[in-house]
């Protein structure tokens, strides 16, 4: 985590005043329940204890300036007209999330805002969430507006769907919003309600980022969200009453197979199956049953390899690693995919050396260097300085 101090002292050296504040917004990991969240269908995710900072000073006309110390880059535009930027593609997650305030008709003021982040960029731990809610809070503060939690996460999510042109879900931007330290939230994502459960201490969330990236995530991303949305349309021919894969139970889809073409329908079992383990692994980690979260973790990871097909082999082969090391509960590939991270549930005694064996033999299969963090639920969004 970078010094508040540092923070300070970097604005003032870009900007030539002093911020007024800082806020801090984290990344997250999802524990289970994976491209069900725009099927209606529900996460169980955890916010992690790495976050994008933003410090920030409004200004007295209606330009927005802003300062990445991550790319050592800057970005600026006028409230009067907000384009989507072409060159500076990063800049696109502000630029939206003010857009998102402008259309609210919420009166803001130009600012300065500097942003670092120390959440892995592109490893599937949701640093774009993490930036766009934190930019919503800090103008949300400097402005003294009233957004909800909920109303905060929504505005992020429509910046990234509208802006950056990612049909995402509402998890990331949730749980960057309202995550819940020592807790992972099971998210009911057709009307946002929630229920913290409890994460054990004797177990670690342990993330491992494969070092793989697509390009393609985006477009990708889309065409599974695409396909859900056919499956539904041709479902509904006989099942007239549902409004997502989530009101689709795993016979009903059997008994209607024939209604999908053969590339729907493994994309729809993947969802339908997905929201079951999700409700059962939710129960398993309230009653304490960490052999049998992990199984589903495991079932999880299979179903998104075979039937939703966004794995990729890296997370293959780190799923496989991790199932043969002492202490590991479950573990599966988190977030999107297509390159990225995988989640491991590993029980605390066993977490330094499952750690480093993973990592140490990851790099003996493939030759690719492995970066592993053993992470902590941590709190949504937040203030953590005034000046
Ligand atoms: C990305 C999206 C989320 C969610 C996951 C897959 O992280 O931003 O909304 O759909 O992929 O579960």
């Amino acid at each position: 985590m970078p010094a508040i101090s540092d923070l300070r002292d970097a604005f003032t050296t870009h900007f030539g005043v002093t911020p007024r504040l800082i806020v801090r917004a984290p990344g997250r990991v999802n524990l289970i329940g994976e491209h069900t969240d725009y099927n209606e269908g529900f996460v169980l995710p955890i916010a992690i204890d790495r976050c994008t900072f933003v410090a920030a000073r409004a200004r007295p006309d209606h330009t927005v300036r802003v300062f990445s110390a991550n790319l050592a880059a800057e970005d600026s535009f006028s409230l009067e007209r907000i384009e989507h930027s072409t060159t500076q593609p990063w800049g696109n997650y502000v630029r939206g999330v003010v857009k998102g305030l402008h259309a609210r008709d919420l009166p803001i003021l130009g600012a300065d805002l500097l942003i670092k982040s120390d959440v892995p960029i592109g490893s599937g731990l949701s640093s774009s969430a993490s930036l766009e809610v934190a930019v919503g809070y800090a103008l949300q503060q400097l402005n003294q507006l009233n957004l909800l939690g909920e109303e905060l996460a929504l505005l992020a999510q429509g910046a990234e769907n509208s802006f950056v042109g990612v049909q995402c879900g509402i998890m990331d931007q949730f749980m960057a919003t309202l995550g819940r330290a020592d807790h992972a939230l099971l998210l009911d994502c057709r009307d946002l309600s929630y229920t913290p459960i409890p994460i054990p201490p004797d177990v670690r969330v342990v993330v491992c980022d494969s070092g793989v990236r697509h390009s393609l995530v985006g477009s990708a991303y889309n065409e599974r969200r695409a396909a859900c949305h056919e499956a539904v349309a041709l479902l509904k021919t006989r099942l007239p009453r549902i409004a997502a894969l989530r009101d689709v139970t795993a016979e009903q889809l059997e008994a209607n197979a024939d209604l999908l073409p053969p590339a729907v329908l493994p994309r729809a079992r993947h969802v339908v199956t997905e929201i079951s383990r999700t409700l059962r692994a939710a129960e398993a980690l309230e009653h304490g049953s960490l052999i049998g979260f992990g199984a589903l973790m495991y079932e999880s990871h299979a179903s998104l390899r075979d039937d939703y097909a966004v794995s990729v082999p890296a997370l293959d082969t780190l799923v496989e690693l991790a199932r043969d090391l002492p202490g590991c509960y479950g573990s599966r590939l988190t977030g999107g995919g297509f390159g990225g991270s995988t989640v491991s549930l590993v029980s605390t005694s066993a977490v330094a050396s499952f750690a480093e064996s993973l990592a140490a033999q990851y790099q003996a299969r493939t030759g690719n260097q492995a970066t592993v963090l053993i992470c902590t639920p941590a709190e949504g969004v937040s203030r953590v300085a005034t000046f």
